[in-house]
């Protein structure tokens, strides 16, 4: 039986599938209504009474010239592990170097207490300069460019409101305080030699670190445990910043936290299993984009479908399997589809062998090819559902043709993924077909340059330079 045909599959199982094909296909029509919404949202945002989607101002002020030089230690507190680094940038244009050291971040850590997170932070960071530094009693205070990947309202660069924890994090005390000075209260305990200069989110080191080696980069976007966008608006087009008294034309990053789009229900076809996963999250009600799109969510998923398949329909699916580890919520990740949408075989051999080693479940070949088309219906929609914002971006800015930088396992290892972004752009802003399929899109997502490391301390640099010409 050829793979995705599904042809001799038993009728039961296949009516199934026809079922979940509906539930989660996206066709041009619904795009287009979901972009369309998705750029009302983006300019409520940046309205004085605000809207769905946060849209942040980040004090993000221009982009790098290229010529940007120094040494700056860059910390990436993102969903899943802790990175360090020192970046240095060099005379070369837009050249650097950098060296870096992951600590995986403890699972307790997340729904632990704010004091415990801010001591494990402080202690990876003292490793690190033990490591390359030395005797860390001796040396000045180095710059830090810190990205802390939440929602956080920012007066100045080097403040960070915590709105709301995202990406399964939920440790008390932090929301709605400046998570700076909890920081910078945990270095000064331990003496680590640390200047924190900007506090950035990983979208906006995304599109700085793009636009230091692409002068076409408009947006950067992480596609990872988490979903979002930054890009740069103009603050004469921000109207919640009309207090400043800005120029119109001066530049402005804006971190959308686009995942919390449509957290109304208005447009987005959420199907029953998105809204049991809202429904058992930390934070019902909140980031209903991000949990259809993001690598966090979409084995949970898969893993909820093949559930409810088990349990609850005709095509009795496993019979007479145990399914007890496949009740463990969030027991599979985005690698575990990753693997099964790459499985090369015909007859699924490797996927069987997944479900062997991490389920303790023998599909046979049916069911198998279900489990194929399901993880293709989920991997699909996420990236439809992205391009939405993608596209919404672009239009509000009027961009005909620039790189969009994105980053995160998703973009990165989700086979098909970016392809399927491309298609869904090219069906929502109705392209003209290619004359040579090897012609870039008008607008091409491409692999970003590091944000967290090198976009972090590119924005420490330039927000030393900032204070050095007195324009803060
Ligand atoms: C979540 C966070 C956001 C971050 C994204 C990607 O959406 O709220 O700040 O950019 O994940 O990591």
């Amino acid at each position: 039986m050829a793979v995705g045909s599904l042809a001799d599959a038993p009728k039961d199982l296949l009516s199934e599938i026809k079922h979940l094909e509906e539930l989660f296909t996206i066709d041009t029509a619904k795009l287009k209504e979901i972009s369309s919404h998705f750029e009302i949202e983006l300019e409520k945002g940046l309205s004085v009474e605000g809207g769905t989607i946060p849209m942040n101002p980040t004090w993000v002020m221009s982009y790098p010239t290229g010529h940007e030089t120094g040494t700056y230690l860059a910390l990436d507190m993102g969903g899943t592990n802790l990175r360090v680094c020192q970046v240095t940038l060099t005379e070369q244009k837009s050249g650097f170097d950098i060296i870096q050291s992951k600590y995986r971040m403890p699972e307790e850590l997340k729904t632990g207490d704010a004091e415990e997170l801010w001591e494990y932070i402080a202690d990876c960071l003292m490793q690190f300069i033990e490591t390359y530094y030395g005797d860390s009693t001796k040396l000045d205070k180095i710059p830090l460019g810190f990205t802390f990947s939440y929602p956080a309202t920012q007066n100045y660069i080097d403040e960070g409101i915590l709105q709301r924890w995202t990406k399964g994090f939920d440790i008390a005390g932090v929301e709605g305080h400046n998570v700076v000075p909890m920081f910078q209260a945990a270095l000064a305990r331990r003496g680590v030699p640390i200047k924190l200069s900007a506090l950035i989110n990983d979208t906006t080191g995304t599109l700085v670190a793009s636009g230091y080696t692409d002068p076409k980069m408009r947006i950067g976007c992480i596609f990872g445990t988490g979903c979002n966008a930054a890009y740069m608006e103009d603050c004469g087009s921000i109207p919640k910043l009309a207090y400043m008294n800005l120029p119109p034309d001066t530049p402005m990053a804006i971190n959308c936290e686009w995942g919390a789009f449509d957290n109304e229900h208005k447009v987005l076809p959420m199907t029953p299993y998105d809204i049991i996963i809202d429904k058992d999250s930390p934070r019902p009600g909140q980031q209903a984009f991000e949990k259809m799109i993001a690598g966090l969510y979409l084995g949970e998923i898969f893993r909820q479908i093949m559930v409810d398949l088990y349990d609850n329909n005709e095509a009795h699916i496993f019979a007479g399997q145990d399914i007890s580890k496949l009740r463990k919520p969030y027991s599979l990740d985005s690698s575990f589809l990753s693997a099964i949408e790459e499985d090369p075989f015909e007859n699924l051999s490797e996927t069987l062998g997944l479900f062997q080693d991490k389920l303790n479940i023998s599909p046979n070949l049916p069911e198998l090819e279900l489990i194929r088309r399901i993880c293709e219906l989920i991997g699909t929609r996420a990236a439809r559902l992205s391009a939405c914002g993608v596209a919404a971006i672009s239009r509000k800015k009027g961009y005909q043709s620039c790189h969009v930088g994105a980053d995160g396992t998703v973009f990165n290892k989700y086979p098909h993924f970016k392809a399927r972004v491309a298609a869904a752009l090219c069906e929502i802003l109705d392209w003209p077909d290619k004359t040579d399929p090897k012609e870039e899109d008008p607008i091409e997502i491409l692999a970003a340059e590091d944000g967290s490391g090198v976009g972090a301390a590119l924005i420490a640099a330039l927000t030393l330079q900032r204070v050095k010409d007195g324009n803060m």
